[in-house]
């Protein structure tokens, strides 16, 4: 039976474990350049001495307009590729792998002066209305995504994941609620995310897997379920997709969110679901950092693998902890035993 500690291997990703640290936007590139920075490094690469198995870079965007404000990171130069480097090399000398989330916020990129979305349609009252990219532009977006993806492979990141959730550019074009487009990219609400993906792909070495994001289901008013979401990551797992990514929601505000409350592992069913229904590999996330529930997702198969978020950063030594308690083999570092 496999449990938190089991190693994990897709393609060429090898895990020493199943815990995943993931994406978490640091907003703490003061030089506003996109490029990470020593408060990055540290963040990390802490994380990797801490024992997690696999660290997934916060959301890194595509273009300037594409950032949630403009202190996130980026990858639309290369001038952004060294410091990425650097991190992924000091990552992988703690025995971590790690993966890099790239992204578009479209109508949610707060510091844009003119933010860019499928449909002319504002996130909330206090968001500025977004202009609908033109179908070339569309095109061009797609290519943007390809060059980010060419640097992070550049880079020497582990795998890349792509971010087709919580409200952001791909989650506005396949949501019925964002994408009121009458071109091909509205009559075929999944053709843009399969576009970004098929890209990628064509970038990424062919034993590298791609890990999509997703929002398994949407809170506001009308919006999509889960039937609906297995069938858009159908059609994402054919254009290649190689694991899923599983959380929800982000399309609206949170007050307007008919939400069932963010109680321990609230989306572990959404991520069984989408494991079911696809017979791909998943990576549950949401308040697992009980490592007793955290293992338990594991050995009952509802998901391949744990992320941990907030419990990551109130400790970076979550891991460490998690097999102390669950009385696996010691990977304390040594420097780090007389603490254990
Ligand atoms: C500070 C912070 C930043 C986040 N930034 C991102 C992000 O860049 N990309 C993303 O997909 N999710 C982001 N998230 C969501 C987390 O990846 C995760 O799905 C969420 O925190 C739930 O997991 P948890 O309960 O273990 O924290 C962020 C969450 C936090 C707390």
């Amino acid at each position: 039976m496999q449990n938190l500690f089991s190693t994990y291997k897709i393609k060429n990703l090898e895990l020493k474990n199943r815990v995943v640290m993931p994406p978490m936007c640091q907003y703490s590139v003061e030089k506003k350049d996109g490029i990470a920075n020593d408060w990055h490094y540290m963040h990390y690469v802490s994380r990797a001495v801490g024992g997690a198995g696999f660290i997934i870079v916060e959301m890194t965007d595509v273009e300037p307009d594409g950032r949630i404000t403009d202190y996130d990171l980026g990858l639309w130069s290369d001038e952004q590729v060294p410091a990425l480097a650097k991190i992924v090399e000091a990552v992988h000398s703690h025995g971590a792998k790690i993966g890099i989330q790239i992204a578009h916020a479209g109508r949610k990129a707060e510091d844009a002066p003119e933010p860019v979305a499928p449909s002319a349609i504002p996130f909330d009252e206090n968001s500025k209305t977004p202009r609908a990219l033109t179908t070339e532009e569309v095109k061009g977006m797609v290519e943007k995504f390809r060059l980010a993806v060419r640097r992070a492979v550049q880079a020497g990141f582990d795998a890349i994941e792509i971010h087709g959730a919580h409200g952001y550019l791909i989650h506005q074009f396949h949501s019925p609620l964002t994408n009121k487009r009458d071109d091909e990219y509205g009559q075929d609400l999944t053709k843009f995310g399969r576009e970004v993906i098929e890209a990628a792909k064509a970038e990424m070495p062919a034993d590298m897997p791609l890990i999509m994001r997703i929002s398994a289901r949407e809170y506001v008013e009308g919006g999509y379920g889960i039937e609906e979401s297995i069938e858009f990551s159908k059609a994402y797992k054919d254009a290649g997709a190689d694991v899923f990514d599983v959380s929800s929601g982000g399309e609206g505000q949170i007050a307007a969110w008919g939400r069932p409350g963010t109680h321990a592992a609230y989306q572990v069913p959404l991520a069984r679901q989408i494991k079911e229904a696809l017979k791909v590999p998943v990576m549950a996330v949401g308040r697992l950092d009980d490592p007793i529930l955290a293992n338990a997702v594991i050995g009952n198969e509802e998901a391949d693998l744990v992320q941990v978020g907030r419990g990551m950063l109130r400790n970076p030594y979550w891991t460490l902890e998690a097999a102390k308690q669950l009385r696996k083999e010691n990977i304390v570092p040594k420097q780090y035993e007389a603490g254990f």
